[in-house]
C-alpha cells in the first residue's frame, strides 16, 4: 500500500516526482525511491526512510525524463533499500513502481528463477519488472499487457524502459491510478493530491485498464488492447491548501479546520422551509425512503466509528433500524443482503480496499449503496448509487479528525432527511437544523480551550494505559478517542461501553489507569455518574469530557458548550482529538505519520 507517481515531458522529472512523493507520503512511508531515463540509461535512487531522506541523497546530476517514483508501506518484505521501489529487470532497462499485492508472486518467482532470472528483493512487486522484460515486445505497452496477463492480484503500476524514452505505461487493477494532463506533459499518480500542483485535468482509470502516456497526450485501452475513451474531468480543489499554514503538524491544522469543514458540509444542505436536509446526490425519493426497512453502515477505522454514531442518529431521528459493521469483517462473512435494506459505505479517501470490496459485494447482490466520501471521484464515490460528499478539503495527517467530524455531520443530515420523510415532525426537524447551524461555532469554542486541554494532556502523558468509556452514542466517540490516542501517542487505550465496565475492565482500574469518560448532558447522565462512582471507588483518576461543569470528584474536566443530544457526542469528540494531539506532542511522537500506519489502506 503505497503511493506512485510518474512524469513525462520536457522538464526534468526528478523535482516533479519528489514533490509528488511528498504529497503521497501519507499513504505509506517506510521507504521511497525514483527512477528517471537519462541519456546513458536509467538512473535509480531508493532508500529506507522518508522522502526527505531520498531527496537528501540525490546528486545534482540526477536528471532525466520520463521518470517514476514510489513511497512504500511494506506488505511483502521488510523495509530496506533493496525492497524499496523502483524495481528493475536484470539488464537494468525496465523500471517499475507498484502499489498493490501480486497474489501469485511465489509461483511467478519460482518460474523466473527456474529460467535463470535472479531476483534481488523479497518483494512481490519485483516479478513485474522481470516479466515485462521477458515479454520483450517492440512496444513497452505490449510487454506490460503480456506480463499483467500472467499476474493475479491488485496493482496500480507505472513502467519506464530506457530504450523507449518517449513513453510511460501505467495500469490499474484494484489500486487507484489517475492520469494528469498537463501542457505538453503528462503525469500519473495514485492520488490527485500528487497531481494538483501541476494540473487540474485528470482521467480516472478503471480496473483492468492501462494507458500509454507521451509528452503530447495519452492513449487508454483495456489490458486486452481494446481502445477506450475516457473524458477528462476537472479537479475542484477550491481554496484547498496543502501546506502547514503555520501549524506544527497537519493533524493540528486539520483539527483547527473543523469549523470551516463542517460549515462546508452543511452549505446549501439545510432546508428551513421544510425543516429537512437537501441531499441532491442521494438519488432517493420519498417513495424509496418509505420502502427502507433497515440501514447498514460500513467503513473501517474512524469511518466505522462514525458509522456507529450514524446508526444511532438514524434510529433516533428516522426510527429505521440501523447498525454499523466494519467493512473488513462484512466482506468476508457472506452477508445476507436484504432487498429493502439501504447500505451506506463510509470512506474519507474512497480508496480503502476493504470498503471497496464490501461495496462491490453488495452491488453484485443487487443492493442499493450510498457513499459518504471526502475525495471527489474516488472509487467508492464512483461505484456507489449516490451519496454525500464531505467537502472537508484534503486531509493529510494519517489520523482522521476533520473527516470524522464532517462524516458525523453528513450522517446527521441523512438522519434528518430520512426522519422528515418518516415520522420526525417539523418542530423536531427545526431543532436539529438549529443545532447543526450552531455546530461550527461550538467547535470553535472548544478549540479556544486548547491550552486547558494541553495542560490536562501533560498531566496524564506518562500513563501506560487509559480507558475510554461512553454510553450509546457516546460509545463510538469513546472508541474514536481511544483510537486517536493509541495511534498517535502509542499509549495503550481501550474503549468500553460504560455499563460493561463492571463485567470485566473494572479489574484494571486503579490510581495508575486514568479513565476518559464521555458524558453528554442527556437522559443517561445519572447512569454515567454511577459509572464514574464505580471508578472513583477503585481510586481510578477520571477525565470527564462534558458540557456539565459540576461533575463531582473528577481529576479533570474537558468542557464543551451545551448542544442538542443528537449532536452532543460529536462535539465531545473534539477535545479528545486535542487531548491525543497534545499527549503525542509532549512525547515527541511522529504525529502526522505514526509508525506502521498509512492513511489510505489500499490493500487487504
Ligand atoms: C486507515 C486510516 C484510518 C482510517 C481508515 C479508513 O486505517 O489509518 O485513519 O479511518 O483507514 O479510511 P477511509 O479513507 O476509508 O475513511
Amino acid at each position: 500500500m503505497c503511493g506512485i507517481v510518474a512524469y513525462i515531458g520536457s522538464r526534468d522529472a526528478t523535482p516533479v516526482l519528489l514533490e509528488g512523493l511528498q504529497r503521497l507520503e501519507y499513504r505509506g512511508y517506510d521507504s521511497a525511491g525514483l527512477a528517471v531515463v537519462a541519456s546513458g540509461g536509467l538512473k535509480v535512487r531508493k532508500t529506507t526512510g522518508k522522502v526527505r531522506e531520498l531527496e537528501a541523497g540525490i546528486p545534482r546530476r540526477f536528471k532525466g525524463s520520463p521518470g517514476i517514483g514510489h513511497t512504500r508501506w511494506a506488505t511483502h518484505g521488510v523495509p530496506s533499500d533493496t525492497n524499496a521501489h523502483p524495481h528493475l529487470d536484470g539488464a537494468g532497462q525496465v523500471a517499475i513502481v507498484h502499489n498493490g499485492i501480486i497474489e501469485n508472486a511465489t509461483e511467478l518467482r519460482a518460474q523466473l528463477e527456474s529460467e535463470g532470472v535472479t531476483l534481488v528483493s523479497e518483494t512481490d512487486s519485483e516479478v513485474l519488472a522481470h516479466l515485462i522484460a521477458r515479454a520483450g515486445r517492440p512496444d513497452l505497452e505490449d510487454s506490460v499487457a503480456d506480463a499483467l496477463n500472467l499476474v493475479e492480484g491488485t496493482y496500480g503500476l507505472a513502467v519506464i524502459d530506457s530504450r523507449q524514452p518517449d513513453r510511460v505505461v501505467v495500469a490499474r487493477n484494484g489500486s487507484p491510478l489517475i492520469l494528469g494532463i498537463g501542457d505538453k506533459e503528462m503525469l500519473a499518480a495514485s492520488d490527485v493530491t500528487a497531481l494538483v500542483r501541476f494540473t487540474r485535468q485528470v482521467v480516472h482509470l478503471e480496473d483492468g485498464e492501462m494507458a500509454v502516456l507521451r509528452a503530447d497526450g495519452y492513449r487508454t485501452s483495456t489490458l486486452d488492447h481494446r481502445p477506450i475513451t475516457r473524458a477528462p474531468s476537472t479537479v475542484e480543489q477550491g481554496q484547498a491548501s496543502y501546506g502547514l499554514d503555520g501549524h506544527a503538524h497537519y493533524l493540528h491544522k486539520e483539527i483547527h479546520e473543523q469549523p470551516e469543514a463542517v460549515a462546508r458540509a452543511l452549505s446549501g444542505r439545510l432546508d428551513r422551509r421544510f425543516s429537512t436536509a437537501h441531499l441532491g446526490g442521494l438519488g432517493l425519493d420519498a417513495r424509496d425512503v418509505a420502502g427502507i426497512r433497515r440501514i447498514k453502515l460500513l467503513g473501517c477505522g474512524s469511518a466505522y466509528f462514525a458509522g456507529r454514531l450514524g446508526a444511532s442518529l438514524i434510529e433516533g431521528l428516522a426510527r429505521i433500524p440501523a447498525d454499523a459493521e466494519s467493512a473488513s469483517e462484512f466482506r468476508y462473512r457472506n452477508p445476507v443482503v436484504e432487498p429493502d435494506a439501504l447500505y451506506v459505505a463510509i470512506s474519507q479517501s474512497g480508496e480503502t480496499a476493504d470498503t471497496i470490496a464490501a461495496v462491490r459485494e453488495l452491488k453484485r447482490k443487487g443492493a442499493r449503496v450510498l457513499g459518504i466520501v471526502n475525495v471527489v471521484g474516488s472509487t467508492v464515490a464512483r461505484e456507489c448509487d449516490g451519496g454525500i460528499y464531505l467537502h472537508a478539503g484534503p486531509e493529510i495527517s494519517v489520523a482522521s479528525t476533520k473527516t470524522f467530524t464532517s462524516t458525523g455531520v453528513a450522517l446527521a443530515l441523512l438522519a434528518l432527511y430520512l426522519g422528515r420523510i418518516r415520522d420526525l415532525g417539523p418542530a423536531e426537524g427545526r431543532r436539529i437544523i438549529d443545532a447543526l447551524s450552531e455546530f461550527p461555532d461550538q467547535i470553535r469554542r472548544v478549540l479556544d480551550t486548547e491550552a486547558d486541554i494541553a495542560g490536562v494532556a501533560n498531566r496524564f502523558n506518562q500513563s501506560a494505559d487509559m480507558l475510554f468509556i461512553g454510553r450509546v452514542s457516546g460509545y463510538p466517540i469513546a472508541e474514536e478517542g481511544a483510537q486517536k490516542l493509541k495511534e498517535i501517542s502509542y499509549i495503550h487505550a481501550e474503549a468500553y461501553a460504560a455499563p460493561e465496565l463492571k463485567h470485566g475492565p473494572l479489574a484494571l482500574i486503579g490510581p495508575e489507569v486514568p479513565t476518559v469518560a464521555v458524558v453528554p448532558d442527556d437522559a443517561l447522565y445519572p447512569k454515567n455518574l454511577s459509572s464514574l462512582a464505580e471508578i472513583r471507588a477503585r481510586r481510578g483518576p477520571v477525565i470527564a469530557v462534558t458540557s456539565r461543569s459540576d461533575i463531582p470528584d473528577v481529576e479533570a474536566t474537558l468542557l464543551v458548550p451545551r448542544s442538542e443530544p443528537e449532536l452532543a457526542p460529536l462535539l465531545l469528540g473534539i477535545p479528545l482529538q486535542l487531548f491525543a494531539y497534545h499527549v503525542a506532542n509532549s512525547l515527541g511522537r511522529d504525529i502526522d505519520q505514526p509508525r506502521n500506519l498509512a492513511k489510505s489502506v489500499t490493500v487487504e
